[in-house]
């Protein structure tokens, strides 16, 4: 079996939806499974602050998950704009992978969600993409024969899906940003498949 590995870090819940949509996009074609998986909190006084098992949800990434998964999937919550610092303190510890070349030629897409609808999903996308370009990833976007991309009212960009949540986080995903996300899922799988081949 195929895995593609969907990695995010989420605190109010939203990107943690997306990547269940996006799983199921993933898991619509045949032979590729998700593997969810997340990353801990980081804290300014102690590294290891949290346990090693999370309490809830999918577990923590671990090193292999990288070398294992065939693609990425990677998500996160706005932060002024960028990722947040959890995914991008686990970003930063993966020199061995970048060393061996573990993900070179592995295709990549990148969520987010914001709270305001010009709050910086592009930018934020955009940041996350640097890193797996470094990597030697292949990264995917959404085109524009998904044709949400031009009705949506909410999020969801050629740069790949985002959801705005609004300023209490309230917002459940729409319609057309479920279907984006499927959609993202599902193109990230086809062209896993295919490499595969
Ligand atoms: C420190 C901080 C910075 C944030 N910066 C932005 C921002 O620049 N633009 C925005 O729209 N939302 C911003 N937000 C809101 C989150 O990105 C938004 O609530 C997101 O939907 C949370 O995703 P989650 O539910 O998966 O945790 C920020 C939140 C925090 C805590």
């Amino acid at each position: 079996m195929t895995e593609i590995l969907v990695l995010y870090y989420s605190r109010n819940g939203n990107v943690a939806s997306m990547a269940q949509q996006i799983g199921r996009g993933i898991e619509s074609v045949k032979g590729i499974k998700a593997r969810i998986r997340t990353v801990p909190t980081v804290s300014t006084d102690c590294e290891a602050s949290k346990d090693s098992i999370p309490e809830s949800g999918p577990p923590y990434v671990q090193h292999e998950d990288l070398v294992e998964c065939s693609g990425l999937a990677l998500g996160s919550p706005t932060r002024f704009g960028n990722m947040a610092a959890p995914l991008k303190y686990f970003l930063d510890s993966t020199s061995d992978a970048w060393l061996s070349g573990t993900l070179i030629g592995k295709p990549a897409v990148v969520f987010t969600s914001t709270a305001s609808l010009h709050g910086g999903q592009e930018s934020t996308l955009l940041s996350m993409m640097l890193p797996l370009f470094h990597h030697g990833m292949m990264i995917l976007g959404i085109p524009y024969s998904e044709s949400e991309l031009f009705t949506t009212t909410g999020g969801g960009t050629p740069y790949g899906a985002s959801h705005t949540a609004g300023q209490d986080d309230a917002l459940e995903l729409s319609e057309d940003e479920k279907k984006l996300c499927f959609a993202l899922g599902k193109r990230l799988a086809d062209v896993t498949s295919a490499l595969s081949s």
